[in-house]
């Protein structure tokens, strides 16, 4: 069997999808499934550009071959050492055990942690900026450590002007018989899973997708092929670019209110919604109500990699922060979100500091503030509470609006 697709003259995806997976690193549920992308160009030298996870096997080395056709495989670049694109290493250079397996310094020592195979005959170490001639086209390596792991590389076709982006401008969803951002409904049906995949899994690294976006901004670049999702030209690629640098500076898309609460009892999902309300009532449009506990957090790190302004609602269990609003934030400190404008509810019947220990996981965020006077509630809203409630809903109103 095989599916590959010629996505531009000589240059072939040969990657795959995997639908059944429920969960991507066992951690992102996936709704849409995911794509392995794996690229093979086949000009004088031929070169295969990563390979996939090792549950898409059997149908991507029957695609390496029906595109290589009987040929022989010259180069095997592997521009991300991590398991859901190396599945393939071994079988490739068993199956053409004359290929260079290029990779930097860093790549060959991971590639000798995960597995046994020796293919120290195959390694060709590359440096920053080295470069390969396959022919009609060129080939340049970037090295972009941190842009997930340490290892990661770029590789530019500098002759056709294609980027092989690794993670960076990668998507969740598994491809549905089109292959670029322009030949489907992107923003409408991917576009969110791509910032999902983003802050998630890239977000924390900012800087460094800084730094090779700046790298790389003297050169001409008309295709981006990522390791997993659609490839991008056209308008979309100027989408996905402009995205990715608001992304790395954690600049906020959409200047409104991500409400997230948690509830045991209705009590304070109220709260949240009659704060909501009032805030609609002051004009702020496009806000997002969030149940903690019913929503996946990498959801909830998206919604607020988009948002200006969250508020977080919680009830005090057991003297401290609902523990699924503890998690939730200190994935945000951890992903390094920054840039946010913050309120708080707290929930109380009898007792607890969960107002200074959420003030303080708060407060160690970058360029953080908490805007309103808290809100206190005691078990549920009371005629009483109406007031402060809606002097918070104004701050955080005007501070949407004024912005
Ligand atoms: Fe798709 Fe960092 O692996």
């Amino acid at each position: 069997m095989q599916n590959t697709h010629e996505i531009a003259p000589k240059l072939h995806w040969v990657g795959g999808n995997e639908r059944r997976l429920q969960r991507f690193e066992n951690l992102f549920p996936l709704r849409f499934g995911v794509a392995y992308n794996s690229y093979l160009i086949v000009d004088e030298k031929t070169c295969l550009l990563d390979t996939v996870d090792s549950s898409i096997s059997q149908l991507y080395i029957d695609n390496v071959e029906a595109v290589l056709n009987g040929r022989n495989l010259d180069y095997l670049v592997v521009n991300h050492m991590e398991p859901d694109h190396c599945g393939n290493i071994e079988t490739i250079i068993r199956r053409y055990p004359d290929v260079k397996f290029i990779g930097n310094a860093k790549t060959f020592q991971f590639f000798e942690q995960f597995y046994d195979f020796d293919a120290k005959k195959n390694y060709m170490i590359v440096k920053d900026l080295d470069e390969i001639d396959l022919g009609s086209r060129k080939l340049r390596f970037y090295t972009a450590p941190m842009v997930h792991w340490p290892e990661v590389m770029m590789t530019l076709d500098f002759t056709n002007h294609i980027l092989f982006s690794s993670d960076a401008f990668g998507t969740f969803g598994a491809h549905n018989g089109t292959y670029f951002a322009d030949e489907m409904d992107y923003r409408r049906d991917h576009l969110d899973e791509a910032r999902r995949y983003y802050s998630n899994i890239v977000g924390k690294f900012g800087v460094p997708v800084q730094g090779i976006m700046k790298k790389l901004s003297n050169e001409v670049i008309n295709m981006i092929c990522p390791l997993h999702g659609p490839m991008y030209r056209n308008e979309e690629l100027a989408l996905i670019l402009d995205k990715y640098d608001k992304w790395s500076h954690y600049v906020p898309e959409t200047k409104s209110a991500l409400i997230i609460y948690a509830t045991m009892y209705n009590n304070t999902e109220s709260v949240a919604d009659t704060l909501a309300t009032r805030m609609g009532q002051y004009g702020v449009r496009d806000m997002r109500v969030y149940d903690v506990s019913e929503t996946d957090p990498s959801y909830l790190v998206s919604e607020a990699w988009k948002y200006s302004h969250i508020v977080i609602a919680t009830p005090t269990y057991n003297t401290n922060v609902f523990y699924k609003i503890n998690n939730l934030l200190h994935e945000f400190a951890s992903l390094n979100l920054q840039n946010r404008k913050f309120s708080l509810v707290v929930n109380s019947t009898w007792g607890g500091q969960t107002l200074e220990q959420l003030q303080t996981m708060i407060e160690k965020m970058k360029n953080v503030e908490i805007i309103g006077e808290p809100l206190l509630i005691k078990s549920t809203l009371k005629e009483d509470n109406m007031q402060a409630l809606d002097d918070l809903a104004k701050v955080i109103s005007e501070s949407i609006l004024n912005s």
